[in-house]
């Protein structure tokens, strides 16, 4: 008796198991995808000139008016193509959020509100705060980039987090910003290409082209780059 029992509980885990490995194959895949989509694969060899022209490929999508109407100076958010100010004195408040009974959520939704001059949309739709105001207007792409690497300027994000940040529905609304709006041209798929493959290789950042070199001085001068590494300790 006791022997029988004992085989059918065996039968019952072997079950059990045979179930969970058919599981493998499905569990690895959805796991692949995820981190193809998301994270940063590590032990790819650094290499910073290839990193730098990733960060560069993307440069005409952070300086699109689809970013820079929230990136921009001032305590203010902005509209349209020419980045005017928000109209009705919309402020950026101590949160972002606006101040007092005028809130960005007051008119802004998850979604894009159809028709000309509607409200545009998406989830958490606000302005950095002033704390860590984020303002790239008036930045060299340079230091644009060393602003993404910064915990302290971007919201304590590493790179492979700001990678994660650009599948926000906040930052994709660029691409489909709502009637009478000029969506970012350069394709979705591409700018998150170039924005992963800057972290996988190291996230270093760009040179400026305006940098001093030796023509400007007439001696050889060592470009500084204040290239810290990403992955490593600090
Ligand atoms: C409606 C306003 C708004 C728009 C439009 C917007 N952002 Fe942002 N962005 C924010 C806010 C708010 C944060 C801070 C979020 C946080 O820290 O949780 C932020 C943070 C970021 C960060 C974090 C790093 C840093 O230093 O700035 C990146 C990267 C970013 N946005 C990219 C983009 C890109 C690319 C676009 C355009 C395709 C865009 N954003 C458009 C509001 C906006
Ligand atoms: C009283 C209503 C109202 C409030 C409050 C408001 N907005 Fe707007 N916002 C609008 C309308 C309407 C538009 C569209 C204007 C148009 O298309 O001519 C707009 C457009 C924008 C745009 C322009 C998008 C683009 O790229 O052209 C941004 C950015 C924006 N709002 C950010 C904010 C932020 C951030 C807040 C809170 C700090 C806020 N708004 C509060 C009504 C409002």
């Amino acid at each position: 008796m006791k022997n029988r029992r004992s085989i059918s509980s065996l039968l019952a885990v072997a079950a059990t198991y045979c179930f969970l490995f058919s599981l493998i194959p499905w569990v690895a895949a959805r796991g692949v995808e995820r981190t193809r989509a998301l994270l940063v694969h590590e032990g790819i060899p650094r290499d910073d000139a290839g990193a730098a022209a990733a960060f560069e490929a993307i440069i005409p999508v952070l300086h699109h008016p689809r970013c820079m109407n929230c990136h921009s100076k001032g305590d203010f958010p902005r509209q349209g193509d020419d980045s005017h100010r928000h109209t009705m004195q919309i402020r950026r408040g101590p949160d972002g959020k606006g101040v007092n009974a005028v809130r960005c959520s007051t008119c802004h939704q998850d979604h894009n509100l159809a028709g000309l001059h509607m409200p545009p949309g998406a989830p958490d739709w606000h302005l950095p705060s002033p704390a860590m105001p984020m303002i790239w207007e008036g930045l060299t792409d340079h230091q644009l980039c060393e602003l993404f690497k910064d915990p302290h300027g971007n919201g304590h994000r590493t790179p492979a987090q700001i990678v994660e940040h650009m599948h926000t529905p906040l930052v994709l609304w660029g691409w489909t910003p709502g009637d009478g709006r000029t969506p970012v041209p350069t394709s979705q798929h591409y700018f998150l290409a170039k924005i992963q493959e800057w972290a996988e290789k190291g996230a270093a950042c760009p040179v400026d082209v305006d940098a001093p070199t030796s023509e400007t001085f007439g001696f050889p001068v060592i470009p500084i780059t204040s290239y810290k590494p990403t992955f490593g300790p600090e």
